[in-house]
């Protein structure tokens, strides 16, 4: 039996059960192609599933989706970018040797050498073409970041003289949020801690205002649009006044507004978009596969900026 190497997760807990291990190499069928993972995230996502921290009216839903004592995927992941090393008989618009990137969803097992994926888009995943002007790493940053600011601001019609404020600008989809509104010609004000004010101009925002402060809540003005990209759980004075700092006809969007949507049309667009040089995916750190567990620590203190990579080949 041919084997690979993964990180699995056969109970859920601290980082510290996240284990390497060598499991079944997959056998792509028909419709599938097999994808040798480069590089893949650890994402907020795995360390909720990892964790098991939700809400205890929530557990019973989250375990039966999930599995009861342990994920039932063992292998995490819901990130990965990669070369297509083998098709089956149905793959017609991927070859032999493409670098793909994308997202598996709940059906997780990114965190490891190797994922056989279907072409057409599902709940299981979707796939497009890797931009060519960056790495295998940084792709993993594009894709999800990408994929969760996008589906909320691809309809908003931002546009030239739009006020836009993105809250939680420096993680991995808000630094993806503020170049994108900044290329639709908006004036934007990011929201962040106090280590990422420099980090968040870089970026382009035309302001950056500190969520610790109260004396940040006088710089708000009235907003076309208030986009909170570190979702529901997370909180502040400066998110409540954000939220109230609308124009008359001003929207507000939560990140957690609704399902990830995993469509491989919109990767295709982020693709162009990195490949034209406006958008700049951003990682904050990228570990070697055997330190998963210090990448999990890291990402669980809730303050990385931007992205965090794992490398699985090199
Ligand atoms: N809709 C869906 O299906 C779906 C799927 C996946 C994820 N999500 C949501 O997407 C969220 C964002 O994911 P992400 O990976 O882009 O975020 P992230 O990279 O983890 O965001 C980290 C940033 O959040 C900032 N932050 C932490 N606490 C904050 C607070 N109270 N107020 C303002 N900023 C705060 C930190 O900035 P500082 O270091 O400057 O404090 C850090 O840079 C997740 O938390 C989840 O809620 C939704």
């Amino acid at each position: 039996m041919e084997t690979m190497k993964a990180i699995v997760c056969e109970k859920y807990g601290l980082p510290e059960v996240l284990k390497i291990a060598q499991r079944k190499k997959p056998m792509p069928k028909k419709n599938e192609m097999l994808i040798k993972i480069y590089a893949t995230s650890v994402t907020n996502s795995d360390i909720f599933i990892r964790s098991s921290h939700v809400d205890p009216q929530l557990i019973v839903p989250f375990r039966l989706m999930m599995g009861f004592t342990r994920p039932r995927n063992p292998i995490l992941g819901e990130v990965f970018s990669g070369v297509v090393e083998s098709t089956g008989s149905g793959i017609w618009r991927f070859g032999v040797g493409d670098h793909v990137y994308g997202l598996t969803g709940f059906s997780l097992g990114a965190y490891a050498d190797y994922l056989c994926m279907k072409e057409t888009d599902s709940k299981k995943g979707c796939v497009a073409l890797k931009p060519k002007n960056i790495s295998f790493e940084e792709a993993t940053s594009a894709a999800y970041g990408g994929l969760l600011a996008f589906q909320s601001l691809e309809k908003r019609n931002i546009s030239a003289g739009h006020k836009v404020l993105i809250y939680g600008a420096s993680g991995t989809s808000g630094t993806i949020a503020v170049q994108y509104a900044k290329h639709c010609g908006a004036m934007v004000t990011a929201v962040c801690g106090p280590s990422s004010l420099d980090f968040v101009r870089s970026l382009g925002a035309d302001m950056a205002l500190d969520y610790t402060k109260n004396e940040s809540i006088r710089c708000l003005e009235k907003y076309d649009l208030v986009f909170d990209t570190v979702g529901k759980r997370k909180t502040s004075d400066m998110k409540k006044a954000s939220r109230a700092a609308l124009k008359a006809n001003g929207t507000y969007l939560s990140i957690d507004d609704g399902a990830l949507l995993l469509e491989s049309d919109r990767l295709n667009r982020i693709t162009s978009l990195v490949e034209s040089g406006i958008i700049k995916p951003v990682n904050d750190r990228v570990y070697p596969f055997e330190q998963i567990v210090a990448a999990h620590r890291y990402v669980e203190m809730g303050h990385k900026k931007g992205n965090v990579a794992v490398t699985v080949n090199c």
